[in-house]
């Protein structure tokens, strides 16, 4: 297993590739463990450009991306933030989870999204002009039920939006065989049960089972565990706040893995 093994759901290579080129900031959308921080992973390798991932939480100040002033051994120093950082080398800097950031943080961004190019670091007075290697990315997952926050549209429109989502059946289930070993059966029964359940989605009303919830339930089967048992403990039972397995997923899952006294881990 190579960690840059990325499968390409559609044409998100070309038109990340073309954004880079094009010194335009991308936003990527879609739900959680579909693939987004493993594409951007890709891309920095495929680009040969470092990776600098940030990420956002509620508490995230404009300082903890810039930089800010620290006393070091009695004097008081400047010290670059994240984004100054990778923005000084050129590099692609990863906003995760961009929604979960206050609205007043982001804004320091804007000078960075648009024709400027540039970072203005107002307590040092600096003025950082973006290398043209540098590149925004940054994520979030608009369905998200349980979420309040929303980005600003202005905010959204600075950016080329690349939605992504799970990979069609046939390439998930190799996905799984190649990232963990499992036998490629099992994992095409791994993802039938997945695609039933997010098809199910509206009437369950929860988050779909993700594609990494699969990779962790191949590799409990490739390590021997029954595909109902994997399924029970990483895709079933974390759907639910209280581990609680419904009985419509429970029957989802005994009409498309392989039972218990059947299975095998060939
Ligand atoms: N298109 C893909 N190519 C390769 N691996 C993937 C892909 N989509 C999901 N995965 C697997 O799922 C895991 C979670 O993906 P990740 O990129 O962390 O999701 P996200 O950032 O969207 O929440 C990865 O570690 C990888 O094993
Ligand atoms: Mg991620």
């Amino acid at each position: 297993m190579t960690i840059d093994t990325y499968f390409a759901a559609g044409n998100e290579v070309q038109m990340f590739e073309l954004a880079f080129g094009r010194h335009a900031p991308v936003m990527l959308t879609g739900p959680t463990g579909c693939g987004k921080t493993r594409f951007v992973e890709h891309m920095g390798l495929l680009l040969g450009r470092p990776v600098v991932t940030i990420s956002c939480h509620d508490d995230l100040t404009s300082s903890d991306l810039v930089g800010r002033f620290m006393v070091a051994g009695g004097d008081v120093e400047w010290l670059d933030g994240p984004l100054t950082r990778a923005v000084k080398a050129g590099a692609i800097c990863y906003l995760d989870e961009v929604v979960e950031a206050r609205h007043d943080s982001l804004a320091i961004l804007h000078s960075l999204t648009d024709h400027r190019r540039t970072l203005y670091l107002d307590r040092t007075q600096e003025v950082v002009q973006a290398p043209p290697t540098f590149m925004l990315v940054c994520s979030y997952n608009p369905g998200y039920r349980s979420s309040l926050k929303e980005l600003k549209p202005s905010f959204r429109q600075r950016f080329i939006t690349l939605a992504m989502t799970y990979l069609p059946p046939v390439h998930e289930a190799e996905l799984l065989a190649s990232e963990t070993g499992v036998d490629p059966a099992a994992a095409r029964r791994l993802v039938a049960c997945a695609t039933s359940i997010r098809q199910a989605d509206s009437a369950f009303h929860f988050e779909p089972p993700s594609t990494r919830v699969l990779v962790t339930a191949a590799a409990m089967i490739a390590a021997g565990a029954t595909e109902i048992a994997a399924a029970e403990a990483c895709v079933l039972a974390p759907l639910s706040s209280d581990g609680a397995i419904t009985d419509g997923l429970r029957e989802i899952a005994a009409a498309t893995l392989l039972a218990p006294e059947t299975s095998t881990t060939s």
